[in-house]
């Protein structure tokens, strides 16, 4: 079975969480491919689509939901779960699920949507980035739960191997 795993990211923090997913789908015994949205040409080479994205002033990235409405119909024929990356500096709260992300679901059919904290990483921001999360007092660091992401890639490779 051939799994996407596609994230939007704009500072590589939420790419190394697909990675970790994709490796952990890998060691389940599954064919994974790791590619940005725009990078995305077809879905027939695909079983299942994991599909993610930073989170940036509430949103997810562009890409992101380009992707679904490019392949709106595609998508909606495959076992879909979707993960955002952003919360800095406290656990995921219900108020951090991005705005976009209701609509998504319910294009795309998924099975779930998981919030997981992020990244950040001062020295790789613009200057406009830096004046936002000095405004939101936004400490820096490393928030990524890489137990927990392994865990729902575990979790997803069990749904798929159920069908
Ligand atoms: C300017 C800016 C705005 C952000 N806004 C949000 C936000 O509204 N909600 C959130 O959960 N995270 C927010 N974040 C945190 C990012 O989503 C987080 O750092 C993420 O891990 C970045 O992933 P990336 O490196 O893949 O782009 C923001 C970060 C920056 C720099």
């Amino acid at each position: 079975m051939r799994v996407l795993v596609s994230v939007a990211s704009r500072h590589g923090a939420s790419f190394e969480i697909a990675e970790e997913i994709s490796a952990t789908l890998a060691a389940a015994g599954f064919q994974t491919a790791v590619l940005p949205p725009d990078a995305v040409t077809t879905l027939d080479d695909y079983d299942a689509v994991i599909l993610g994205s930073s989170v940036y002033v509430g949103h997810w990235m562009d890409a992101a939901v380009h992707l679904v409405e490019r392949f709106s119909k595609e998508i909606r024929e495959r076992p879909v779960w979707l993960f955002s990356s952003g919360p800095i500096g406290h656990e995921p709260r219900a108020d951090d699920e991005p705005v976009d992300v209701a609509d998504v679901v319910a294009a795309t059919g998924a099975r779930e949507h998981k919030v997981f904290a992020g990244q950040v990483d001062r020295s790789r921001l613009g200057l406009g980035e830096k004046v936002i999360l000095t405004a939101v007092r936004a400490p820096e660091g490393d928030f990524r739960p890489w137990d927990e992401i392994h865990a729902w890639a575990n979790e997803i490779a069990a749904a798929l191997r159920q069908g």
